[in-house]
């Protein structure tokens, strides 16, 4: 048997290698992606010698920019977002390589004008025929990029293209399978890499080298010892500037449905085979094959959704959701969702897995907790009121780390019991945080390693797992209905509820 330590080339962690030489092409590549993430981690993994010499990036949108305007603007992001250049001769290397190509998603004569220069840029620049498109545009672009990549013939060798499609992918069921069928239609599974960055996360790829590489946890990840799981993505900042999207979007949408469904799956699922992409998805497939939420029929019982009030965030005041630019007063749009799911299968049949996920809370933390029973009959009456159960916590950010709480007797001639933790901290282990989810994302890409992106039945199957709250809440509703919470408080009421009528609390953190 092959196991996960005798098999490091796998799981992502494939970086050792290079890619072949090739041009990545980026469509939107005057947003803000391209600039804050994708150009800074493609700097980043140059400087760590992580890519071939001939690595070519093409910018693609409708602005008229020049190759040197596209260079100052990447340069401005590099600096900002990441190390910074370090070395003049490096970025002026990477520089060479990055080149724009105005164009506009809906014109076949871009497609043209785009094919014709990468075929110059491939005798210039050695790039062989390779490449890379990444689709860092709106949403509603995805069908229509796609179809004119096909009409285009850019995709149709599987072996020398690939697609990057960013997330959200769909808006719900039916548009995913749309999508789904659209892309299916020029390229082949095995070429297209759905992006949900938390999996690019070194926390969040550990959580399967710390199930399945460790003998004592796996015995106890069950529903004979665990009692519950509490799944938190909560986050200190509001909608930004990102109201166009976020309206249309709601957390629901942005986090749930991709984010917290990944880190919901590599929880729940059973051990993979083998480390290759097909098992792993496989077995996230079925996990979410029997996830449903706890109470369809009663929907507060099972799904909550709230919007920030004006409040307070580090001494400073904020306004509510429905105050921020671009957004309607009366918005519905949740910033925050909580939700109950239940998975049916021998392992965690009975057992609620908690996820909740905000905008505007007081903390940005995302921890998954795995609480386990309590004792079965606790012989320390006199310290009864204190004992609580043992709960194993994988901190995805920040503080990246893992703890396991559990009872100990305090010092003293009397018996009390206190809780405390044995902690792992990346940051004082390994003196160094990891790098951001998108250097391993990209690499893997380039790479051909889809393991830590999301294949279409997996997809389409976490947006059935929301649908019931997705239905609902897209039904108009009156504006007072929306549970409220303060910004930088924790959730609204109604989510409290939600796990005391089931007799625990939510974590606070
Ligand atoms: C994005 C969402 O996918 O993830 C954002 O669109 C959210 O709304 C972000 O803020 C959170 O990512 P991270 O890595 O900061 O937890």
């Amino acid at each position: 048997m092959v196991t996960l330590l005798e098999n490091p080339l796998r799981l992502g962690l494939t970086q050792e290698r290079t890619p072949e030489p090739l041009i990545l092409v980026i469509f939107g590549a005057s947003g803000d992606l391209t600039q804050r993430k994708l150009v800074p981690a493609l700097y980043h993994l140059k400087r760590e010698r992580r890519l071939p010499a001939e690595i070519t990036i093409v910018g693609v949108a409708r602005r008229p920019w020049s190759h040197d305007y596209f260079r100052e603007q990447m340069r401005e992001g590099v600096e900002q977002f990441s190390d910074g250049i370090g070395s003049e001769e490096l970025w002026k290397d990477f520089a060479e390589g990055l080149f724009y190509c105005s164009g506009d998603i809906d014109n076949p004569e871009s497609y043209q004008k785009l094919k014709t220069f990468l075929n110059e840029l491939d005798g210039m620049r050695g790039t062989r025929g390779n490449r890379v498109f990444y689709l860092s545009v709106s949403p509603n672009f995805f069908p229509e990029a796609i179809r004119q990549l096909g009409g285009a013939e850019l995709l149709s060798d599987p072996t020398k293209t690939r697609l990057v499609i960013e997330k959200p992918f769909g808006r719900d069921l039916g548009s995913a399978k749309f999508l789904n069928r659209v892309v299916q239609q020029v390229c082949k599974e095995n070429q297209i890499y759905r992006i949900d960055h938390y999996l690019g996360k070194e926390t969040v790829q550990n959580l399967l080298v710390f199930r399945f590489a460790n003998a004592i946890f796996e015995p106890l990840w069950n529903r004979q010892f665990v009692d519950h799981v509490q799944i938190t993505v909560a986050e200190t900042v509001g909608v930004e500037d990102r109201a166009g999207y976020y309206e249309t979007s709601g957390a629901l949408r942005d986090m749930v449905q991709n984010h917290l469904m990944q880190l919901f799956c590599l929880t729940a699922m059973e051990p993979p085979n083998a480390l290759d992409a097909d098992s792993i998805r496989t077995e996230k497939l079925k996990v979410l094959q029997g996830t449903h939420l706890a109470d369809v029929r009663n929907l507060e019982h099972s799904a909550i959704r709230g919007q920030y009030s004006a409040g307070w965030m580090k001494g400073n005041p904020v306004p509510g959701y429905r105050q921020e630019p671009g957004v309607d007063p009366n918005s519905t749009t949740p910033t925050y969702v909580a939700m109950k799911l239940l998975i049916d299968n021998w392992r965690w049949k009975g057992v609620p897995f908690y996820m909740r996920t905000g905008k505007r809370l007081p903390k940005k933390v995302s921890e998954i907790a795995i609480q386990f029973r309590e004792v079965p009959y606790l012989i320390f009456q006199s310290a009864a009121q204190q004992a609580s159960p043992n709960v194993l916590t994988l901190r995805i950010q920040p503080n990246e780390g893992i703890s396991l709480r559990f009872e100990v007797k305090t010092p003293g001639i009397t018996l009390r019991t206190r809780p405390v933790d044995m902690d792992f901290s990346y940051g004082s282990t390994f003196g160094k945080t990891s790098g951001d989810a998108y250097d391993r994302l990209l690499l893997d890409c380039m790479l051909g390693d889809a393991t830590l992106f999301t294949r279409a039945d997996e997809v389409e199957e976490a947006w059935r797992v929301v649908s019931p709250a997705l239905n609902a809440w897209d039904a108009p509703a009156d504006p007072a209905t929306i549970p409220q919470y303060e910004a930088g408080t924790w959730e609204p009421a109604e989510a409290e509820l939600l796990l005391e009528r089931d007799g625990r609390r939510w974590r606070r953190l």
